[in-house]
């Protein structure tokens, strides 16, 4: 008689495992993250992320149009300032190296979305994400900076803004002044539940952007908190965000579920530097296989709730999918 429940039957052959396959991984899935810099002919090698890249302006549409003609929808722009001061003046430049490569990759693959990292941390000389009043991150003095910032990439083309400081009320900041440019179809996907979290270590590194006195715990938010997380996606939707991303993504698999179960607009996950350069470097040491690792990460962000994930491994994995997709 035993076991007359044999769910090995459903996984017999290849095709018995497609039909009852609950989550599908598609390119359609994947956000690509670049990195603009000043200069010319740049492309240089990222040390703790290999395969990711700095690219200067007139280069980096060479790995846009790699991502646009694998099918990957959208890219994520971060930007690398000419010289960093206290404000973060350089985040507002239309000369800047992220406002150039939105016209770039606009002018060259049209189609392809181009959403913009909205931070000051990149162009503050002391590396935090906002401006600095009596030792501590001034949240309100910070917004309009934000702002600025957002709206000179509304203003170079971007399609979608993406805040990653966690001031309080910076959608809503943002959104006035994306309106009031007339700017009303520039999308705002806001880092809502972004974490303190180390696993940014080699993008610090990247974007030279490492906090130069204390750390970010005073605006992101503590990884230890659950709850915490739905407030902040509900504060964000309130202020009128579009889309709202969870961040990092393999140790908050429950934060993205949880949102992803209350949350009415598009949920995105990132899937952060740390955690790609440890598949980089276990499968450098030849202990995973890379292309597994990834794959089967992605898949599981996704069957945890996420509508897409940014990862570094975009390209590799839209080149992966396309081909062997099982
Ligand atoms: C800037 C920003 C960071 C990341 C995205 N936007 C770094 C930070 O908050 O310290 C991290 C991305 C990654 O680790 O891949 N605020
Ligand atoms: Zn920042």
């Amino acid at each position: 008689m035993f076991p007359t429940q044999r769910p090995r039957r459903n996984r017999r052959t290849e095709s018995l495992r497609r039909l009852g396959r609950e989550t599908i991984l598609t390119t359609d899935d994947l956000v690509l993250p670049l990195f603009a810099v000043p200069g010319e002919g740049v492309r240089r090698k990222i040390a703790s992320m290999p395969g990711s890249y700095h690219w200067s302006v007139d280069r980096i549409t060479e790995e846009t149009a790699r991502a646009a003609d694998l099918g990957v929808p959208a890219v994520l722009l971060f930007g690398i300032p000419e010289s960093k001061d206290a404000s973060g003046s350089e985040a507002w430049d239309p000369g800047g190296a992220v406002q150039r490569a939105v016209e770039a990759i606009k002018s060259s693959q049209p189609e392809l979305c181009v959403m913009t990292d909205a931070c000051l941390c990149e162009y503050t000389d002391h590396g935090h994400c906002g401006l600095i009043e009596e030792g501590d991150v001034a949240n309100d003095a910070t917004l309009e900076l934000l702002a600025k910032a957002a709206l000179s990439h509304a203003e170079a083309g971007a399609d979608v803004v993406a805040p990653s400081d966690m001031m309080d009320g910076r959608v809503r900041a943002i959104r006035q002044v994306l309106d009031g440019a007339g700017h009303t179809d520039v999308a705002i996907l806001s880092y809502a539940a972004k974490y303190a979290s180390a696993y940014y270590g080699p993008f610090r590194e990247a974007a030279d952007s490492a906090p130069q006195f204390g750390d970010r715990r005073s605006y992101q938010m503590d990884p230890a908190n659950r709850r915490e997380a739905l407030r902040e996606v509900a504060l964000d939707l309130a202020e009128g965000a579009d889309m709202v991303m969870v961040k990092p993504a393999l140790a908050y698999m429950d934060i993205i579920s949880g949102v992803a179960a209350e949350c009415p607009v598009p949920v995105a996950a990132y899937n952060v530097s740390g955690e790609y350069a440890m598949i980089k470097a276990a499968a450098a040491k030849g202990w995973i296989d890379e292309r597994r690792v990834a794959l089967e990460t992605l898949v599981a962000i996704k069957r945890a709730g996420a509508d897409f994930i940014l990862t570094y491994h975009a390209i590799d994995a839209a080149r992966w999918l396309r081909e062997d997709p099982s």
